[in-house]
Order: structure tokens, then C-alpha cells, then sequence
């Protein structure tokens, strides 16, 4: 070989980098090849394994992880999703690699019914996520926030104990799952709205069209893991109800949003102390003369506030008084320790946070209730690049759903899984502030939810109350069926009634 080339530097460059692109491109392939998967069931050919899922999702998964494993892969259509059904296996996702999967999965749907995805709980993970999540976690839901709103929630549940009594003085059991829904739309509405909206024919109108939301926002459509099947949902009218109902709420926000501008520094609440000058619109408003947000994220998140805050708040509520019912020893129980400490204050606002502090089997009955049932019972994330989970070779792009329903069933964690005992919490460090990967009804890592405190305060408030008041029974003709409902959110399919007495101090 001519000594002159060999000397040459651009020459020795060149060969070089070829020779470090082929060995990158060979350890990439033998990488792929030698990327292991996790264990998966068989699967169709189109279908992948969608054939094998009930609505009940997360009962499915939970039932293929006793052949597969904590962690297990399966195909949605030809989109790969990895299962994650164990507190190690999530402490993975949400803690050592809670950077890469940070992102959140969407659809065309949830793209068209959340402003393009403006909306905290599926915006992709970035500058504006951050911006947004900042301002939710530091004004619209900070500790002094979710005080301030206090006087909301003890109207509120002053307006449940006129209906419970009204039910005492006909004899006729309480509609708790409806009582429950109501307060909690009513509580999330005039935080985020400053004034209820469930009355009046726009109440209705909106209280429906969320309903609507939520059924389309939670449906899984054939066109978003089979991409060439898109047609389907064109042929059978959803595409034009999903465009439809976007437009009414869009509608309805903007009225919202045009009161606030209208009635600056009036007071104009429905009950005289509604306060719009307090509600998160009117901070968004404040952010938005900054120049920080537009007008469709203010939109937005309101949306994310009472679709985020509703239902899942009303589910946590049936879900307790659920089992009360069934365990009238751990009712009993809790009586007394709320009676104890609250004496005879028989006013909702002379119980103080101290008094709730003090409520530790309250806490321990909470915690037990969303371990057993956590509203959302499927968690979940994109991969934003390739990455290694327990061994287990997971390419970019890969969907997980961490299914919270299974970990807070683990038995590797848990003793008597299946078991309603809230005493397992008394003297346990274990919360679900997103810390103890054991317990996850509301998340863990960067998109943990933002609502937990706001959303405690009524729960823990209302409770009190109503154990405190009265006393509960299920109707003779009930029996404690409590099979759920298919959804986003996971509730009692039916209705929960119960009977109540006013309570003799
Ligand atoms: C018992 C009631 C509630 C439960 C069980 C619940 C549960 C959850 C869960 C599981 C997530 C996803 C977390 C993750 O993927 O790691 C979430 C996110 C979220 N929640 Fe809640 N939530 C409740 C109440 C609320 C309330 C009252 C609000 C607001 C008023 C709220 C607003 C949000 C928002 C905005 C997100 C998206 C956060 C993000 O992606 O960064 N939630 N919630």
C-alpha cells in the first residue's frame, strides 16, 4: 500500500469512523436480537391479544399475571404494552426510570377532547408540562389553596346532610353513590368555576355533557391500535360525536370563562359566599394577562380539574361506605374513634384539622379502601427511548400500564390480600403520597396526581360527618353485591343505597 495514503490523516480519519459506525451498527443489531422480552400469552394475528380482555381490564391482567408474571408483555393490535403488576416492578417505571417514562399514551379522541393536548394528565413530557404542572401543584392546589376552599366543601356537605334527613323522614334509603357524585361535582365545580353548574338547564346540559366525556374519553376504539381500521370509527358516527361533544364543552368553558370576565370582583356565588375572585379560573385568568398560558390551556386544565377530580373523588367516597357496610365491626370501630374526638361538635365547621389528624383508623380505613379499590386502577406511560426494566429489553415507544388495582393486591406485599383490614395501616409508615410503591391509587414520579390533598379534604371531612350523625345500615333487600363498573374510572356498577338513622348523643 502507498506509504502516502497510510500518512494521509483524512485517510486514517475515514477508516476509522467506518469502522466505529459498523461496530455500532452490529452491536445495535446483536442488542435487538438479544433483547429480551418479557413473557407474553400467545396472540391472534391483527388483534394481538385484545381478544383476551374483559372490560374489567385490570382484572384481566391481574388474572394473566398468575401464568406470566409481575411483568408481562402483550399486544394491543400490533401496539406492544408491557404489564407491570408487582410495587418492585412499578418502583422501576416510577422511580428508577421515571425520566423515560414520563410521557403518557393518547388517542385521536383524547387529543380532540382535550384541546390538542393541552391539558395536564396527557401532555407529552416537556417545557410546557412543566410549566403547567407547576403552576396546578404551587396555586391552584397548594395546601393554602385547598384551605381556602373549606368553606365550599362544609356548605356542601351541608347540603347532603338537608338530603340525607329528607330520606330519614319518609324512611327511605339514602342514594349515597348519587349523593356522593353530586358533592363532589358541586365541591370541584365551584373551586375551579367559582359557582356550581349542576342546576338550571346549562347545569344539566354540562353534568351531561361530562358524562358524555367520559364514556368517550375512556373508550377503547378499534382505529387507535389497528391504525388501518381508523375507517370504523368514522362508519359507526363516534368521530362526529367526538367532535360534536368537544364543541359543547369548548362552548360551555368559554361561557365559564366570559362570566369571570364579566363579574370581575363581584361576588356573585350561588349560595351569597362563592367567590370568583377565589376560583381557579380566576388565577389561570391572572397567569394568562402574563402571557404565560393561552386561553385554550385555561380551558383545559379547568377540564382536567373536574373531569380529574369528580368522579374519582365520588368513587373513593362509595368505595369506603362500601365497606363500612359490608363490616360492621370496622364500622363500630371507627364510630367510636370519630365520636371520641368529636364530642358534641355537631357543626361541619366547628371540626377542626387537628380533630382530622387525630382520626387515625379514619386514615387506616381510607388508605385500605383505595388499596382494595383505587379509582384509577391503570396507571400509565409511554417509553420516551430504549431502556432495561428487570432484565427485560424495552424498546422506545413501548406503552406500560402499571396496574395499581394488582400492586395494592400483591401478595408478596400484602398478607390476606383480598381482606378488608384497616388495621394494617395502624403504625404503618405506608401512604399513598406516591412514596411506598406498595400503595399507588394516586401515582408515583413526575405525573403523580396534583389533587391529593384537595381531594382528601373532602373525603376525610365528609366522612367524619356523616359516621358522626348518623348511623348506617344496607337496606334489608340489599344484598353487598359491589361488582364495578367498566370505565376510566372504576365505580360500583350499581348504585349504592343505605339506611340511615340521626344519630343520639
Ligand atoms: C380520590 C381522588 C383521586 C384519585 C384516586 C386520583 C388519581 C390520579 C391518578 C392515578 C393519576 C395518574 C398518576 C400517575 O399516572 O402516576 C392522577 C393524575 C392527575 N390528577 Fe388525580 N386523582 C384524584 C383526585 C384528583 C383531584 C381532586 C384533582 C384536581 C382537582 C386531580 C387532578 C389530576 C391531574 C391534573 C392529574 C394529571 C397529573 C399529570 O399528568 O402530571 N385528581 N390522579
Amino acid at each position: 500500500m502507498d506509504a502516502f495514503l497510510l500518512l494521509n490523516p483524512l485517510f486514517c480519519f475515514l477508516t476509522a469512523a467506518s469502522f466505529l459506525a459498523w461496530f455500532a451498527l452490529k452491536r445495535r443489531r446483536t442488542n435487538q436480537q438479544q433483547r429480551v422480552q418479557p413473557p407474553s400469552p400467545p396472540r391472534l394475528p391483527i388483534l394481538g391479544n385484545l381478544h383476551q380482555l374483559s372490560a374489567l381490564i385490570h382484572r384481566s391482567f391481574h388474572a394473566l399475571g398468575a401464568k406470566y408474571g409481575p411483568v408481562m408483555l402483550l399486544h394491543f393490535g400490533s401496539r406492544p404494552v408491557i404489564i407491570i403488576q408487582s410495587s418492585a416492578a412499578a418502583a422501576k417505571i416510577m422511580k428508577a426510570h421515571d425520566l423515560v417514562f414520563s410521557d403518557k399514551p393518547t388517542t385521536r379522541t383524547l387529543r380532540q377532547l382535550f384541546y390538542n393536548h393541552k391539558n395536564l394528565f396527557i401532555a407529552p413530557y416537556g417545557e410546557y408540562w412543566r410549566k403547567l404542572k407547576s403552576i396546578c401543584v404551587l396555586q391552584l392546589l397548594s395546601p393554602k389553596r385547598v384551605q381556602s376552599f373549606r368553606f365550599i366543601r362544609e356548605e356542601e356537605i351541608a347540603i347532603c346532610f338537608e338530603k340525607i334527613k329528607a330520606c330519614c323522614s319518609c324512611s327511605s334509603p339514602v342514594n349515597l353513590s348519587e349523593l356522593f357524585t353530586s358533592f363532589t361535582n358541586d365541591m370541584t365545580c365551584r373551586a375551579s368555576c367559582g359557582k356550581k353548574y349542576s342546576e338550571g338547564e346549562d347545569g344539566r346540559r354540562f353534568v351531561r355533557l361530562l358524562t358524555e366525556l367520559m364514556q368517550l374519553g375512556g373508550r377503547v376504539n378499534v382505529g387507535d391500535f389497528v391504525p388501518w381500521l381508523w375507517w370504523i370509527d368514522r362508519m359507526t358516527g363516534f368521530d362526529r360525536r367526538v367532535d360534536r361533544v368537544a364543541k359543547e364543552v369548548d362552548e360551555f368553558l368559554e361561557m365559564v370563562i366570559q362570566d369571570h370576565l364579566n363579574s370581575r370582583g363581584l361576588e356573585i356565588g350561588e349560595t351569597g359566599h362563592g367567590n370568583h375572585e377565589d376560583s381557579v379560573v380566576r388565577v389561570l385568568l391572572n397567569v394568562y394577562r402574563d402571557n404565560t398560558i393561552d386561553r385554550d390551556s385555561i380551558k383545559a386544565i379547568v377540564l382536567d380539574m373536574i373531569v380529574g377530580g369528580t368522579e374519582t373523588t365520588a368513587a373513593a367516597l362509595e368505595w369506603t361506605m362500601t365497606e363500612l357496610l359490608k363490616h360492621p365491626n370496622v364500622m363500630n370501630k371507627l364510630k367510636c374513634e370519630v365520636r371520641a374526638i368529636l364530642k358534641d361538635k355537631n357543626h361541619t365547621i366547628s371540626i377542626t384539622n387537628d380533630d382530622l389528624e387525630q382520626m387515625h383508623y379514619l386514615r387506616a380505613v381510607v388508605k385500605e379502601t383505595l388499596r382494595l379499590h383505587p379509582p384509577i386502577a391503570l396507571l400509565a406511560r409511554v417509553a420516551r427511548q430504549d431502556v432495561e426494566v428487570m432484565g427485560y429489553g424495552i424498546p422506545a415507544g413501548t406503552m406500560a400500564l402499571i396496574n395499581a388495582w394488582a400492586v395494592g393486591r400483591d401478595p408478596a406485599t400484602w398478607d390476606e390480600p383480598d381482606t378488608f383490614k384497616p388495621e394494617r395501616f395502624i403504625g404503618s409508615s405506608i401512604d399513598f403520597k406516591g412514596v411506598d410503591f406498595e400503595l399507588i391509587p394516586f401515582g408515583a414520579g413526575r405525573r403523580r396526581c396534583p389533587g391529593i390533598g384537595f381531594a382528601m379534604a373532602g373525603v376525610e371531612l365528609l366522612l367524619a360527618n356523616l359516621i358522626h350523625k348518623f348511623e348506617w345500615e344496607l337496606p334489608r333487600s340489599e344484598d353487598s353485591d359491589a361488582t364495578e363498573q367498566p370505565g376510566s374510572v372504576t365505580a360500583r356498577k350499581n348504585p349504592l343505597f343505605a339506611v340511615a338513622t340521626v344519630a343520639q348523643f
